[in-house]
């Protein structure tokens, strides 16, 4: 129904005159698709979208849009899964096995913070717990499970928190705004201001204060890990895993790591967040 539409309208409003064609008639678009000459033809999509362009702040638009990106992403699904089988026919098999992955990463929702894409990592080598301004609030139940989990049951080696410079929702919190639900949970990064307000508010320029807030929330969320009873115990009777901050830079795509001194912190931690844990005498 919503194709019909989309192709009938843009015939119709080109006949009435109600819409400028975006380029002249005798080298429309359609044209470029029919040349049997042209290298790279269009596929039906990019013309639809081609034809709707001055329309192009209208829901219908905006609809037909969404609705190309919907269905690039199950033909991206198709070739991934083509690529991988044609590099090793047995791929997904291995995969389907179960999953030994050696880091846990916890990294903003933020869309353009891809944590696999900018690490490299393959499947099956990445936990992964994306939030908003990657929290690990001290009483948030769904981090508190993906680190128990990525610790006692997956044995991870390495605990990431990975903050990105530009974070909406650090940015959010250094505003003075009613953002309804998100409030209680942006709150966590305002306590981050309070704990650093010194050190913060010493800093003039507005975006470079950001930043830092950036870093302090990594490092504050870090030690929110390191107050957890499956950390201290696995840590203790294991040797791992340890906990590290990084940050992600937009503008220069580079993972920057704040090399948080993790012996120090923990042992600073433990005067007050000790949980009674001792080292076991027999190894597991
Ligand atoms: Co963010």
């Amino acid at each position: 129904m919503l194709f019909q539409w989309l192709h009938e309208v843009p015939a119709f409003a080109f006949q009435r005159g109600h819409i400028k064609h975006p380029l002249p008639i005798t080298k429309s678009a359609a044209h470029i698709c029919r040349a049997p000459h042209h290298p790279f033809p269009i596929s039906c999509f990019d013309y639809f979208q081609l034809l709707l362009l001055p329309c192009k702040n209208t829901i219908a638009y905006k609809q037909f849009k969404s609705m190309n990106l919907y269905k690039k992403i199950f033909e991206n699904n198709k070739k991934w899964v083509a690529e991988h089988k044609h590099a090793d026919k047995h791929f997904f098999e291995h995969l389907a096995k179960g999953q030994t992955p050696e880091i846990l990463y916890i990294g903003c929702s933020d869309s353009r913070v891809t944590a696999e894409e900018m690490t490299g990592v393959k499947p099956g080598q990445m936990f992964v717990h994306r939030n908003v301004a990657n929290l690990v609030p001290n009483n948030d139940n769904n981090s508190a499970a993906v680190v128990e989990y990525a610790v006692a049951h997956l044995n991870v080696k390495h605990v990431v928190v990975c903050g990105h410079y530009n974070c909406g929702g650090i940015k959010a919190a250094m505003k003075a705004e009613d953002l309804g639900v998100l409030n209680p949970w942006l709150r966590n990064v305002r306590d981050v201001y309070r704990l650093h307000k010194d050190e913060l508010d010493a800093i003039a320029n507005n975006e470079d204060r950001s930043k830092r807030l950036v870093e302090l929330n990594v490092e504050e969320q870090c030690i929110n890990i390191m107050k957890m009873a499956v950390l201290q115990k696995h840590y203790l009777d294991h040797g791992f895993p340890t906990v590290h901050g990084w940050v992600f830079d937009l503008h220069s795509g580079k993972l920057i790591d704040l090399e948080i001194n993790f012996v120090k912190k923990l042992h600073n931690i433990r005067e007050i967040y000790d949980l009674g844990h001792k080292k076991s005498k027999k190894k597991r």
